[in-house]
């Protein structure tokens, strides 16, 4: 889910933003990577205390707007790249980073441009794209076989109707174009709901993750931030679905600890670690935030800091997430 609101007032503000703030500790100055840099909550935030810095990226070239405006503004503490952030090694980068931070999922003015189809309430073709992509969720519904569909949906999107949904669609677009509202139709015909969520919410998220390649996005990113973050440097995470929670939860957790997972990492490193979790216990919003701000209730702050400047062997995390990765691999082939 999103991670930003827009109050009666028109206020744009970040999800946990006090949170982030505290683990990274923009006070004492620094340079900061913002790979989810949005409408630039967090960005405007960290610039706004003297001697730091900030790189953003966003994969929405929407985002460039706002981007020109804090470039005006703080000129060369500010950077902007219009690029997935599993292209981080690929931007040319300080030596120095004091902290990468990551707020994924879209944000509100993403959800409010019904042209991209992320809202229940977009109309006409389906789309879900953030930006620079290469399907979109008119694709998948129109190319992925019965069986590739129930399969993503029930892996990314956790769907106990999978199987009833995908045959729906596939009888129905046999007949028609199928469109957002249609989609939202079929689903809201096969399914009950006994919580408060959509009904759509699973469907629209495992649309959306495999639209995104929010699976590979992830497992790359992090893999590459933790050796670009500089000794005493910090990783910050906010995630809003469990898939993404548990691929950081085991990254933070093997990279920390000896007990949970070192059977993953090479022998001869397994006692040693480099890295630190800084909240041991995840961080949610506060009952406030999530009055204030509903879509917040999903969020979850996971942050750990660097000691030493050993390169980490991260193969382990594609490894322990292959099968989803795989997935995410040959339904994106269109
Ligand atoms: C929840 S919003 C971030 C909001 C931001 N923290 C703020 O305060 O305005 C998530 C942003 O991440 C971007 N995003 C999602 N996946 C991405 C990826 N793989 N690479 C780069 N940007 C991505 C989306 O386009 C969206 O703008």
């Amino acid at each position: 889910m999103s991670a930003t609101i827009v109050s009666d007032k028109n206020l744009h503000y970040p999800v946990l933003l006090k949170e982030v703030l505290n683990i990274i500790s923009p006070q004492n100055g620094g340079t900061y990577i913002d790979c989810t840099f949005g409408q630039g909550g967090y960005s405007k935030k960290i610039l706004e205390f003297p001697d730091t810095k900030v790189i953003a990226l966003d994969r929405d070239p929407k985002s460039k707007t706002i981007a020109i405006k804090f470039k005006k503004k703080f000129k060369d503490r500010f950077d902007f790249h219009n690029r997935k952030f599993s292209d981080l090694d690929k931007i040319r980068l300080p030596k120095k980073i004091n902290g990468i931070i990551f707020d994924l999922g879209f944000s509100y003015s993403q959800i409010k441009d019904y042209s991209k189809g992320l809202s229940f309430n977009s109309k006409g073709k389906l789309n879900m794209k953030m930006g620079l992509n290469k399907i979109s969720a008119d694709d998948v519904i129109k190319k992925l076989s019965v069986t590739q569909l129930e399969l993503i949906f029930k892996l990314f999107g956790e769907e106990e109707k999978a199987k009833q949904i995908s045959k729906k669609i596939i009888k129905e677009r046999l007949l028609k174009d199928i469109k957002t509202e249609d989609l939202v139709r079929i689903i809201n015909l096969s399914k009950q709901n006994f919580t408060k969520k959509n009904k759509a919410t699973k469907i629209f998220q495992a649309l959306r993750i495999l639209v995104n390649n929010e699976i590979s996005e992830l497992v790359s990113a992090l893999s590459k931030s933790c050796n670009i973050v500089s000794d005493n440097g910090v990783i910050a995470i906010v995630t809003f679905h469990s898939i993404e929670d548990r691929i950081c939860k085991f990254f933070f957790n093997s990279i920390t600890s000896s007990k949970s997972v070192s059977r993953y990492l090479p022998i001869s490193k397994s006692e040693e670690f480099y890295f630190k979790l800084i909240n041991k216990k995840v961080i949610t919003p506060t009952h406030e935030e999530i009055d204030a701000n509903p879509p917040s209730r999903s969020a979850k702050l996971r942050s750990i800091k660097r000691h030493g400047i050993e390169k980490i062997e991260t193969k382990f995390l594609s490894e322990k997430f292959e099968k989803l990765l795989e997935i995410e691999k040959t339904c994106s082939k269109l």
